[in-house]
C-alpha cells in the first residue's frame, strides 16, 4: 500500500472516531497491517490528542475504549509494538472524568470540521432532542449533495434538536434559516452549537435564527415567518404528535412554503405508514428521494432512512378550524 492509500486509511479512522462511531461498528481498514509507531503517533495527534478535541471533548469513556482497542490489538500482534505515545494518551484520558453534555465533531469532506455539544443518551432531561439523531445525518448528507436547492432560499427547520441539518443548511448558502424546536435545554444547546460553528457559516446565509416553536401551539403563535422550504428530521415516531405536526405542515404551506423535506427512520413501518396517509388525506403528496452515499456523514443502516419531498396537491385549499385532522379538504 502506498503512503497515501495509508493515510487515506488512518483519516477514515479519525473521521469515525470524531463522531464517536461506537467501537465494535468501527472499519479500521487495513491500519494494522504496518502500524509503525510513526502511523500510531499520526492517528493520535489527530484524535485524542486533536486541538479540537482537547478543547470540546468526545465522551471520556468513548476516548478509552478506543485506546484501550488499540493497545489490545496492537499488543497481541507479535510484529508490532504500542507507541509510548499511545500509553501516555491512554494514561492521560483515563485520569479524566467524563461530562455530559459532551461533543462530537463531524469532518467534512472539504476537511472542515463541524463541532456539536450532544449529550451521549439518546434521552437526557426527557428529551430526545439532545443528541443529533441517524435521519439528521442523511438528511444532512442529502443537503450537501444537494446545496442548489437550498442556495437564496429562506428555510425552516422543525424539531431542530442540536442542530447539524440547521447548520448544514448555512454551508448550503441558504439565505435565511430559522431553527425552531420546543425544549428549553434543547434551544440553549442549539444556540451554544450555532455560535460555535460561527466560522463554518457562509457570509451568503444573512442569518441563523432559533425560535421556540411547539408544534402544539400553531394556533396561538402567529409570528412564525414565512419560508420557502420546510425542512425535519426524525419528527416522525409519536403517531398522537401527528395532529399537531401536521397542523404545523399546513400552515406554512398556507402561508406560502412551497416544499416539506423530511428524513424519517423507519423504526416501524405502520407508523410512517400513519403519516403518510395523514399527508396524503390532506392534500399532500410525497415523493420518497434516493439517499445519498455516506461522504461527509456516517449513519447506521440498521433501521431504513427514507427522505420524502412533499408538496400540496392541486386540490388543496385551506379552511382555519378548530378541528385538528382533515384542515385541507378536496375541491369537487
Ligand atoms: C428525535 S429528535 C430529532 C432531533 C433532530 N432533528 C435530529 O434528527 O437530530 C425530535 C425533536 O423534535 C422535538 N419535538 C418533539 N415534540 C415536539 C413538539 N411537540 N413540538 C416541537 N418540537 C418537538 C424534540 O425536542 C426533538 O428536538
Amino acid at each position: 500500500m502506498c503512503n497515501n492509500d495509508v493515510i487515506s486509511e488512518l483519516k477514515y479512522v479519525q473521521k469515525q472516531f470524531l463522531c464517536a462511531v461506537p467501537i465494535q461498528r468501527i472499519n479500521w481498514k487495513n491500519i494494522f497491517d504496518n502500524f509503525d509507531w510513526k502511523l500510531q503517533e499520526y492517528l493520535i495527534s489527530r484524535t485524542v490528542n486533536l486541538t479540537i478535541v482537547l478543547k470540546y471533548p468526545i465522551q471520556i469513556s468513548y476516548q478509552k475504549s478506543f485506546l484501550k482497542y488499540l493497545i489490545n490489538r496492537l499488543e497481541k500482534n507479535s510484529a508490532l509494538r504500542p507507541s509510548d505515545c499511545l500509553y501516555d494518551a491512554f494514561g492521560r484520558v483515563v485520569a479524566l472524568r467524563d461530562i455530559n453534555p459532551c461533543f462530537k465533531h463531524y469532518f467534512l469532506e472539504n476537511e472542515k470540521i463541524l463541532s456539536l455539544k450532544e449529550n451521549s443518551n439518546f434521552i437526557s432531561e426527557g428529551t430526545t432532542g439532545l443528541c443529533s439523531w441517524q435521519a439528521s445525518l442523511a438528511l444532512s448528507e442529502w443537503c450537501l449533495a444537494n446545496t442548489d436547492f437550498f442556495k437564496g432560499k429562506v428555510v425552516l427547520e422543525l424539531g431542530s434538536g442540536v442542530g447539524l441539518t440547521g447548520i448544514i443548511l448555512a454551508l448550503c448558502k441558504a439565505k435565511h434559516i430559522f431553527l425552531t424546536d420546543c425544549h428549553p435545554s434543547v434551544l440553549q444547546v442549539l444556540e451554544e452549537n450555532v455560535h460555535l460553528n460561527s466560522e463554518l457559516i457562509s457570509t451568503e446565509t444573512n442569518n441563523i435564527q432559533i425560535l421556540k416553536l411547539q408544534w402544539e401551539d400553531i394556533g396561538s403563535n402567529n409570528n412564525l415567518p414565512s419560508v420557502d422550504i420546510l425542512i425535519a428530521a426524525d419528527v416522525v415516531y409519536d403517531s398522537s404528535l401527528f395532529p399537531f405536526l401536521l397542523n404545523v405542515i399546513l400552515h406554512f404551506f398556507k402561508v406560502g412554503t412551497k416544499t416539506f423535506i423530511v428524513a424519517c427512520t423507519e423504526r416501524n413501518a405502520s407508523t410512517l405508514q400513519e403519516f403518510l396517509l395523514l399527508l396524503e388525506s390532506n392534500c399532500i403528496r410525497h415523493e420518497e428521494l434516493t439517499n445519498c452515499p455516506q461522504h461527509n456523514f456516517l449513519w447506521s443502516t440498521e433501521s431504513p432512512i427514507k427522505i420524502f419531498l412533499c408538496t400540496l396537491n392541486r386540490h388543496f385549499a385551506y379552511y382555519p378550524t378548530t378541528v385538528t385532522f382533515n384542515i385541507g379538504i378536496y375541491l369537487q
